[in-house]
């Protein structure tokens, strides 16, 4: 059954001297949540490290010291923040250029073109939307989205033109360097390097590609872009188009990202990550604040087991630490298909288990 489309944000957002937002836009009003107040952000001084930065060129480094070397700091990235930089990762800027510019244009076709690429299924190869779920959503986010499945099989627009072969180009890359980190996230678990992948089959592992659409809004401290959320999947990989709008929760305390490292991903553990570590990876609450001036564009992907694995903690994990395993197993298939149909609310999805 086909969804009822409502209105796409950039719609909304380009009608001419729009000064305020729909009342069903007003977050705060229509939340428990509250205008965050500065005592809920880092203050200047207060915060004294930042987001960690991961080399990724010395994961594949020949010098052993340099690899262990790494996975140790993959290890206390993953434990104290569940976010971390990503550099040296070898995916050219031009692609990265190149995905930006190829969504953007998609975004701009004309609204009777994208709507022919609404889907209503979580497992749709392609879905093009606004808000999360426009089904559930009580207070709609300001934000039009393209999700599309990349891996095992590729779906993409076939408008704009260039659209799919910049994206297949990009989503091979991305997921070359998500496998890759994969091994050494098994490794900094104290797994053997291919032990996350022949668990949770990542050989078809599931990829969801994002591009997140959010344009200039009137009251942008009324309206939220995405509210808080942890992430399905194992690692989400995040790159935007040098707008500022990502915040990541730190400590209790929201810390806005700035992703001016030239170059860098910016990559998060998952729900699915949290499980197979059995809570020694933390998936973090991160959200999307919007700006009245200029359109941000972000493009992300949400690199998962196999849809058809069943997630639950390492095996080894649970036998080397004679721990119990804390999460209930439940196929991926079945976790994304909960957690794409209700309402984004933090983690609620992960702790309905
Ligand atoms: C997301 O959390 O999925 C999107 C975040 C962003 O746009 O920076
Ligand atoms: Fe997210």
């Amino acid at each position: 059954s086909k969804p009822i489309i409502k209105k796409s944000v950039k719609v909304l957002a380009e009608i001419p001297n729009l000064n305020t937002i729909p009342s069903n836009y007003d977050y705060y009003s229509n939340t428990t949540n509250k205008i965050p107040l500065e005592e809920h952000y880092y203050q200047g001084s207060e915060q004294e490290d930042s987001v960690p930065i991961i080399d990724f060129s010395l994961l594949t480094s020949n010098d052993p010291d340099q690899r262990s070397k790494v996975i140790q700091e993959l290890s206390r990235a993953c434990q104290d923040w569940g976010f971390f930089m990503l550099i040296n990762h070898g995916i050219q800027e031009k692609a990265m250029k190149a995905a930006i510019g190829a969504c953007n244009g998609f975004f701009n076709m004309e609204e009777e073109d994208k709507l022919e690429y609404e889907g209503s299924h979580p497992l749709h190869g392609i879905r093009y939307g606004t808000s999360f779920n426009v089904a559930k959503d009580n207070v709609f986010f300001w934000r039009d989205f393209l999700k599309l499945m990349v891996h095992p099989h590729f779906h993409c627009p076939t408008k704009p033109l260039e659209l799919s072969e910049v994206l297949l180009d990009y989503s091979r890359r991305n997921r070359e360097v998500a496998m890759e980190l994969l091994e050494g996230v098994s490794e900094s678990l104290g797994l053997e390097k291919n032990e996350m992948q022949k668990e949770l089959e990542l050989e078809s592992g599931y990829q969801l590609f994002v591009a997140n659409y959010y344009p200039p809004c009137p009251e942008p401290e009324r309206a939220i872009g995405m509210p808080p959320h942890s992430d399905h999947g194992l690692l989400t990989f995040l790159i935007d188009n040098g707008i500022g709008g990502l915040e990541i929760q730190h400590n209790g305390k929201w810390l806005p990202i700035n992703t001016t490292i030239p170059n860098a991903i910016l990559v998060n553990v998952g729900d699915q990550l949290e499980v197979f570590s059995n809570g020694k990876y933390k998936s973090v609450l991160h959200r999307a604040v919007l700006n009245n001036k200029v359109t941000r564009l972000s493009l992300g992907f949400a690199n998962g087991p196999s849809l058809e694995a069943t997630l639950s903690p390492a095996t080894k994990l649970i036998q080397t630490t004679n721990c119990v395993p804390a999460y209930i197993a439940i196929k991926y298939k079945d976790y994304l298909e909960l957690q794409q149909t209700n309402q984004l609310k933090e983690k609620s999805c992960l702790e309905s288990l």
